[in-house]
């Protein structure tokens, strides 16, 4: 059962890597872990977990019964594979179920928050800052020694103060509309470290990408003329990177693999020539100065980063042997996958991904640029939820929460696997049980997570969705006229808002000035 920490625990966790090393290296490790994946969900106990060796936190009680440690469902993953067995790294140790049977956020208790907004201001976005600046750090030390750009992928969430973090800690951005390139702009970017990328770039969009100076990635033939035609209106040479499509399987959910030959991202090999000869024709217009991959999101093989940039070196050198000698800047995109289901299952660190590709670098005088977007917020947010009620239909028990697939899509949209927990203790006496977690939308695949085992929670309860850091409050939406939540931040012991809650009248702000709008029925009594 996948747990979260304790916070007490840490020798004790301590002394399990030791035995559990030792563990291994006697081909011990490898059958429990297998063993113990197919054992599934089911009460986790103490000694369960001590006897395996790789689960150091208090039970966590949320398991599903498909398994996908990307958190996203593809038939190619269900397979689990036990690949290695170093000290089981907590993916965020910034939010624990404290000794006291209550999730903390840092030194924050999360039901203190909710209790001090109020039930008007549910469900709400919590996030960690330290675990935010951790995961920078993480990156910067892979790529200790390297000329390398980290490009934090702005669509992964695009909160104005998460992207200022983020940029005061040294990222570039990597945007995919104009209006995350305003906001990119807002956030204090540096714009000619920005990389403007899509398959549909419009040409207004283009033409904002031209002005601000970003390096812009050409994904077609008609992109490339788009980007010429801007170039030549607004008077300025486009910096460009060629969008290679390497045709390599991230081994992925489809609906996020996109370095396919099937997909519809990038430039085929066998078309170089083609945009290398109208490149060449168009010189006054566009300068040539990198290529540009991303395999996917959600992969846990470095070797696959690996093939990309042994296949993107060769892309360099055949570019270069067409006389094309400005190419500086390797991109090689993001989509290193986190560990949504906390099994304990290896998923690769920064640090592995870039030792896999760093001797290939050697002696190559060139930028590496990665474009980090889950890997770097995934597991630093939280969906804050208060429970409605709890409900039984035959066998069937449901946990109804005032969260939804409008404020948090990735379980509906494909499937995808995060944990749930309370964020506070349950009904004292009463049994766990199995439970779906849904929310009020009108759909069945309102669904937050299916077959948890939790506490019996009495309504109000505290309810959290972890790992929600990434693609989450970036996807969310106003279907049932449901508002987009607020974001708050945690420090240490302190916590801000981060942005406001919408409210009704944003709702209506399209209306403005073709309806009369009554005052009352916009007022909102929530906190924020
Ligand atoms: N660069 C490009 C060109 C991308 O398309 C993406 C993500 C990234 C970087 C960042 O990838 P990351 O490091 O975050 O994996 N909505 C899906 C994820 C879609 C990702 C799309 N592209 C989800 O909820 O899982």
């Amino acid at each position: 059962m996948p747990t979260l920490p304790t916070r007490h625990n840490v020798r004790f966790i301590a002394a399990l890597d030791l035995l559990r090393a030792a563990m291994f290296a006697v081909g011990v490790y490898a059958k429990a872990s297998a063993s113990w994946l197919r054992l599934g969900s089911g009460a986790c106990s103490r000694r369960r977990r001590t006897t395996i060796g790789a689960w150091r936190r208090r039970p966590f009680h949320g398991v599903e019964s498909r398994a996908s440690s990307s958190g996203l469902q593809a038939p190619q993953l269900l397979r689990m594979q036990i690949v290695a067995a170093p000290a089981v790294q907590n993916p965020a140790p910034q939010f624990e179920v404290g000794s006291d049977g209550f999730l903390y956020c840092e030194e924050v208790r999360v039901k203190d928050i909710q209790d001090a907004l109020g039930p008007e201001a549910s469900p709400f976005y919590l996030y960690s800052q330290s675990r935010i600046e951790a995961n920078v750090r993480a990156y910067q030390e892979a790529l200790a020694g390297m000329d390398a750009i980290i490009g934090y992928a702005v669509k992964a969430n695009n909160n104005l103060m998460i992207m200022q973090l983020v940029r005061e800690r040294g990222c570039g951005a990597v945007l995919v509309s104009g209006n995350e390139l305003r906001l990119a702009r807002l956030a204090g970017f540096d714009m000619r470290r920005t990389v403007f990328n899509g398959n549909g770039k419009t040409p207004q969009e283009i033409a904002l990408a031209v002005r601000a100076e970003c390096l812009i990635n050409v994904d077609s033939e008609f992109d490339l003329e788009n980007i010429l035609a801007a170039a030549k209106r607004e008077g300025r040479k486009a910096r460009v990177l060629l969008r290679i499509n390497p045709d390599i399987d991230p081994q992925v959910h489809p609906y996020v693999s996109t370095g396919l030959a099937t997909s519809k991202f990038g430039i085929r090999t066998d078309q170089l020539r083609w945009f290398l000869d109208r490149i060449r024709q168009n010189e006054a217009q566009v300068e040539l100065v990198g290529v540009h991959s991303h395999l996917g999101s959600t992969i846990k093989k470095v070797e696959l980063f690996h093939d990309n940039v042994v296949t993107m070196l060769q892309v360099i050198d055949e570019i270069s042997a067409r006389g094309f000698h400005s190419v500086r800047f390797l991109n090689i995109g993001g989509g290193l996958g986190i560990d949504y289901e906390r099994k304990g299952e290896r998923i690769p660190t920064p640090q592995e991904l870039i030792d896999a590709i760093r001797p290939c670098l050697a002696g190559r005088d060139l930028t590496l640029i990665i474009e980090p977007g889950r890997s770097l917020i995934g597991n630093a947010g939280i969906l804050v939820c208060r429970v409605i009620g709890v409900k039984r239909n035959g066998d069937k028990r449901f946990i109804v929460v005032d969260g939804s697939m409008a404020e948090l899509i990735r379980p509906a949209l494909y499937g995808a696997y995060q944990l749930i927990t309370l964020t506070e203790p349950g009904v004292a006496g009463e049994q766990m049980a199995t439970y779906d977690i849904v929310g009020p939308v009108c759909e069945s695949s309102d669904f937050l997570g299916k077959a948890r085992v939790l506490p019996l929670p009495a309504p109000g309860t505290g309810l959290a969705v972890m790992d929600s850091g990434a693609y989450c409050m970036s996807m969310a939406s106003n279907y049932n006229m449901k508002v987009l939540p607020g974001e708050l931040m945690v420090q240490g012991n302190r916590w801000r808002i981060i942005r406001q809650r919408q409210r009704f009248a944003d709702l209506l702000s399209g209306y403005r000035d073709l309806v009369a709008l009554p005052d009352d029925d916009l007022e909102d009594s929530a906190t924020f």
